[in-house]
């Protein structure tokens, strides 16, 4: 008994295990040659076909993406349509109708100076002549400064920027700045209803004698 006891002290101290307690892991064997031809053999390898046809899917996604981006972009450094065009941009009121010189003519006085929607969408005056008629061209209400909305000041004759204080003369042409030009000109012509429309006007500013600066 004694010496079993000591036997067993002995094996505590020294962390003896008999040999059938000894766990030992599995060692990974190396693969073989022919494992590594099998493991080959049986990887999926599109033949040339279908990897033609993998690359032209891919192509076509990359393209309707390259289009469906770049479209927006191109368009948004492209001018509108409204600003061109032979058949020009009707004139619109306040509430997005179009406007006609009857109906104009039937609400707005002599001397009137009243803001309309124009070429690109840009505010634009309709004055109304001493005759009682509309004045041939349309002038964009858009300062040439800064491009704040220029008010028409009937007491003064003028239009005077409240932004900064330029002011042009009853045709629109600059006569203080900062601004830097004058106002620009728009034609006005009639639909086969009435409506009044603008065009483009592209032939020399008749207040400066030069070639139209907004073109
Ligand atoms: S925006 Fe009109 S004067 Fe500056």
């Amino acid at each position: 008994m004694r010496i079993l006891l000591l036997a067993l002290v002995i094996a505590t101290v020294t962390g003896f295990q008999p040999r059938s307690y000894v766990s030992r892991s599995p060692v990974a064997k190396p693969p073989t040659n022919t494992a590594l031809r099998d493991a080959a053999a049986d990887a999926f390898v599109p033949d040339m076909e279908r990897r033609n046809i993998m690359n032209l899917i891919l192509v076509s996604s990359a393209g309707a993406t390259i289009a469906g981006l770049g479209g927006p972009f191109v368009a948004f450094f492209y001018p509108p349509g409204a600003g061109g065009g032979s058949a020009g941009t009707a004139a619109k009121d306040a509430l997005g109708n179009d406007v006609t010189k009857a109906g104009w003519l039937a609400t707005h006085n002599v001397g009137d100076h009243s803001l309309t929607q124009g070429l690109k969408g840009d505010a634009t005056y309709l004055i109304v002549k001493e005759d009682k008629t509309i004045e041939e061209y349309g002038l964009n209400a858009v300062c040439t400064h800064l491009g704040c909305v220029v008010p028409w000041v009937a007491s003064a004759n003028k239009f005077m920027c409240p932004c900064h204080g330029s002011q042009y003369d009853f045709t629109g042409k600059v006569v203080r700045g900062p601004a830097p030009l004058s106002l620009a000109l728009a034609h006005i012509t009639y639909s086969d209803t009435d409506v009044i429309t603008y065009t483009p006007w592209t032939e020399t500013d008749f207040r400066t004698d030069l070639k139209p600066w907004w073109i």
